[in-house]
């Protein structure tokens, strides 16, 4: 299936009782099969927003998001989210909330048991499969969510801050595992990060958001080699860039009067 990502004059107005917030606004981006994009902006400017309507979650007020060629209108098994705050089945263990959307797909239980078994190596929670998900770490938590979205290799993958609560040590671990994922699925990624660094080493371009409402400020093409080497001048130049792009979004949010934060 083709799985190109069209997002079209997006808006999305959030309606409270007595505030209307727009989260996003003249928002229009194309994204090529098999392309990884990394989503960089302040906090609260509307990322985890955009990636809840190309997973079908949430309504656009206006505009559309077509995926291949059809226009998405709810969530699909071609679309798989690893959330922000997770969303694991604490009750579950590890293995069974891997299974998940495997089981959803009617996949007999001998083959999810396999499946599910590899992805729970890929990330490292091997001896774990048994536990339930309220007995682990933040991190792994992370991971579990991680295996579980990559486990039914959807065509789209969107990934909201995935490694955000993970070590250093663990974070590069999981950046280099998913890059070896992903090469052999050719799964469209679109990948919210705070961390520049982290969407200079994995992305073919990276999409600077303004401050909220969020509309797009610059796109950075990231034409390095993998795996890239995070000390050469080109990393740094990039980085340093794309850093300067957020800093003047923050220095206009504080200008506003709002506190901020945290880009490395
Ligand atoms: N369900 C909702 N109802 C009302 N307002 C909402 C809702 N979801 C998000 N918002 C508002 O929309 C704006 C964007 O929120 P969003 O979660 O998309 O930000 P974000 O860029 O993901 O932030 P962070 O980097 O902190 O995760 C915020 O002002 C938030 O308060
Ligand atoms: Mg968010």
């Amino acid at each position: 299936m083709n799985s190109d990502i069209k997002i079209n004059d997006l808006r999305k107005v959030f309606k409270t009782d007595d505030k209307e917030t727009v989260a996003l606004e003249n928002f229009s981006l194309d994204i090529r099969e098999g392309e990884l994009i990394s989503i960089v902006g302040p906090s609260g400017c509307g990322k985890t927003t955009l990636l809840r309507m190309i997973a079908g979650l949430l309504e656009p007020t206006s505009g559309e998001v077509i995926i291949g060629d059809k226009k998405c209108e709810g969530p699909g098994p071609d679309r798989g989210m690893v959330f922000q705050e997770f969303a694991l089945f604490p009750w579950r263990s590890v293995r069974r909330n891997v299974e998940f959307g495997l089981e959803i797909a009617d996949v007999p239980k001998d083959e999810r048991r396999e499946r599910a078994m590899r992805y729970i190596r890929a990330v490292g929670l091997e001896g774990f499969e048994d536990h339930r998900v309220h007995e682990l770490s933040g991190g792994m938590k992370q991971r579990v969510a991680l295996a579980r979205a990559m486990v039914t290799k959807p065509d789209v993958l969107l990934m909201d801050e995935p490694f955000g609560s993970l070590d250093a040590q663990t974070r590069n671990i999981m950046q280099m595992e998913l890059l070896r994922i992903i090469e052999k699925t050719n799964s469209t990624i679109v990948f919210v990060t705070h961390s520049v660094d982290e969407a200079v080493f994995l992305s073919d371009r990276v999409v600077i958001l303004t401050k909220r409402p969020a509309s797009i400020k610059e796109i950075v093409d990231i034409n390095l080699p993998r795996p890239r080497d995070r000390a050469s001048e080109e990393f740094i130049k990039l980085r340093k860039h794309i850093l300067q792009q957020l800093e003047d979004e923050n220095v206009k949010l504080r200008a506003d009067g709002n506190v901020l934060l945290d880009t490395d």
